[in-house]
């Protein structure tokens, strides 16, 4: 009796810790993936995108650029998958605000995907989320190597 007690306790005591904690488990196993996102130095919603990114394990390089198109150019992002940062990671681009959980989903298995893309700025995005924001349905856009664009996630109603 005292045993099964005791037990009860223990079950009561570390099975909360050990089950509802996967943020613990997620910093401990995840590799952390190194980001660079060059961004103009005026843009609000890239500071709120980054942290966004800071939130989920991401180490981020934040560059203020003059000109952010230059980096769009040079990443050859096309204008009509265009948003306000551009970011890259591992060798592939990220366009605008898409979510770190998108990035991650890509970096594990990437194919020939060489970019993902959430266009213009659609309110409720990692970013674009501030208290009483609408959430728009958005899109994720992956973009291969040899430049076939497909839907990589649709969020609605989120
Ligand atoms: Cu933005
Ligand atoms: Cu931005």
């Amino acid at each position: 009796m005292k045993n099964c007690i005791l037990g009860l306790l223990f079950s009561v005591i570390a099975l909360p810790s050990l089950a509802g904690n996967p943020t613990w488990l997620e910093g401990k196993t995840e590799q952390r993936h190194q980001i660079t996102v060059y961004r103009s130095a005026s843009c609000g919603c890239c500071k709120g995108w980054i942290d966004h990114l800071k939130d989920h394990n991401f180490e981020v390089t934040d560059v203020t650029v003059d000109d952010v198109n230059e980096f769009k150019l040079k990443f050859n992002v096309p204008p009509k998958g265009a948003s306000c940062h551009t970011a890259i990671v591992d060798g592939v681009a990220i366009e605008g605000h898409v979510p770190a959980q998108d990035i991650k989903r890509l970096l594990a298995n990437r194919g020939d995907i060489r970019l993902l893309t959430v266009p213009a700025m659609p309110s409720g995005t990692p970013g674009m989320d501030t208290p009483g924001a609408p959430k728009d349905d958005f899109r994720v856009y992956s973009i291969s190597k040899d430049d076939r664009v497909d839907v990589y996630r649709t969020y609605s109603n989120y």
